[in-house]
Order: C-alpha cells, then structure tokens, then sequence
C-alpha cells in the first residue's frame, strides 16, 4: 500500500515544510494536481513547482496528476522538470493522442498513467493496459479537494481489478478525492493500492498524525 499526498491543500506558502514533514512520516511520493482552467473548472502549479520539487527532494517520486486537455505543450513540459509518473484523463484527449504520449512517457524513462473520470466506463482500460504502469480511478469529479469519496467508488475499483487481473495485467490501483481513515479502507477492500490523499493530510494540527493514521487503516 503507497499513500501519496496531493498537495493541493497544503499550505502553498510553506510547501518546503510540509513535504518535508511528510517526508519524516515516511512519504516516498507525492501526487501533484496540475489543473488548467479549461479541462478542469480550477488552476494550480505548473512546470516549475515540479522542478523546485525534484531540487528539493531528489530522492522522492513526483507523481502529475494533469487535468488538461493540452498535452502538446503541458507533457513535454512537465517531463523536462523531472516529474517520475504522468497520469493521463482517458476524456482529455483522442484515443490516439492519448496512445502517442503514453508511448512519449516510455521513450523518456518516464512513468505512465491513465485516469479515468467517475462516469467512464472502466472498459476503455483494457485497450491500454499492456502500456500503463498504474490505472488512477478518480473517486470525486475532478477539480478540487476537500470532496466527498462517491459510493459508487466501490464497485469500479473490483470491476477494474478483475479486468486486469483476468486479463493478466499486474498494474495497481491508485484512487483519488475524498480519502480518509475510512474511505481508504473501503477502497482498500475492493482493490486500491495507491491512495491519494490531500484534505485528509494537510491543513490539520498534525502531518504526521494524519499520516500515522493512514498508514496504520492500510496496514
Ligand atoms: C481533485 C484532485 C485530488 C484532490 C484530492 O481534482 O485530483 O488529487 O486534491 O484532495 P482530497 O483528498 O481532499 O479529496
Ligand atoms: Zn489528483
């Protein structure tokens, strides 16, 4: 089981700090919301926070979460700055866009991953799960922290988990929005690895507790 924050939530101005202070907690990866105001209703970092990010912390993975629907100019991009993993919104582009740039990802050692909104059909994984090395399974509507895990979570995590298991496919699960002690729990049991975690982690009295506490749920 991974946990990777988001820090979306985080204090901006004191970014240094609570990566750090997650770090402590045994963080080795860090999920970053790239939102560009157009395919996603909210804006947040660009390039240069991951490159700030990877001269900071070279030792921990640095994982784009990129709600955009501009790969050309934002991949390229985000892979200059060191990022380590890409997820790629199956809605944000074309089938054979989305075939180009996860093969772009490969070539440059980098990373690949899709996500898929609440409401696509779990079906489209199939078609690129022999090149994607983890499937991120949005559990809120993209945009914003702070949301609530959507019940309906469930059932999508064991349908994605028995497509690729029957399919022979040994890629993790990561789910996104609205994770807690609890939540983690129920994704947990239908089949998530990866849980990303942003309102949950930061802006509470303790990082560490919050981390502790997860980690312990997950055990
Ligand atoms: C939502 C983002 C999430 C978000 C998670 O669009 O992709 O990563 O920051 O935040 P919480 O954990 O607060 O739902
Ligand atoms: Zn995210």
């Amino acid at each position: 089981m991974i946990i990777a924050p988001s820090i979306l939530n985080a204090n901006n101005l004191q970014l240094k700090k609570e990566i750090g202070k997650a770090v402590d907690a045994g963080i080795t990866r860090f999920h970053i919301d790239i939102m560009d105001g157009h395919f996603v209703p909210n804006l947040s970092y660009g390039p240069q926070l991951v490159s700030d990010f990877k001269r900071e912390f070279p030792m921990i993975d640095a994982g784009i979460h990129l709600m955009s629907d501009n790969p050309k100019t934002l991949v390229p991009e985000f892979v200059k700055a060191g990022a380590d993993l890409i997820e790629l919104h199956y809605e944000a582009m074309s089938e054979e866009d989305l075939d180009y740039w996860i093969d772009y990802l490969i070539s440059n050692g980098v990373k690949a991953g899709l996500v898929l909104n609440p409401e696509t059909p779990i079906s489209v994984v199939k078609k690129f799960a022999p090149k994607i090395n983890q499937l991120l399974l949005m559990t809120v509507h993209p945009g914003f922290g702070g949301q609530g895990f959507l019940p309906e979570s469930s059932e999508r995590i064991e349908k994605a988990r028995s497509l690729l298991d029957k399919n022979g496919f040994n890629i993790p699960i990561e789910v996104d929005g609205g994770i807690d002690d609890q939540t983690a729990q129920i994704a947990a049991n239908s089949g998530a690895e990866i849980f990303v975690a942003g309102s949950y982690i930061f802006g509470k009295d303790s990082i560490q507790a919050q981390i502790d506490r997860l980690t312990e749920v997950l055990k």
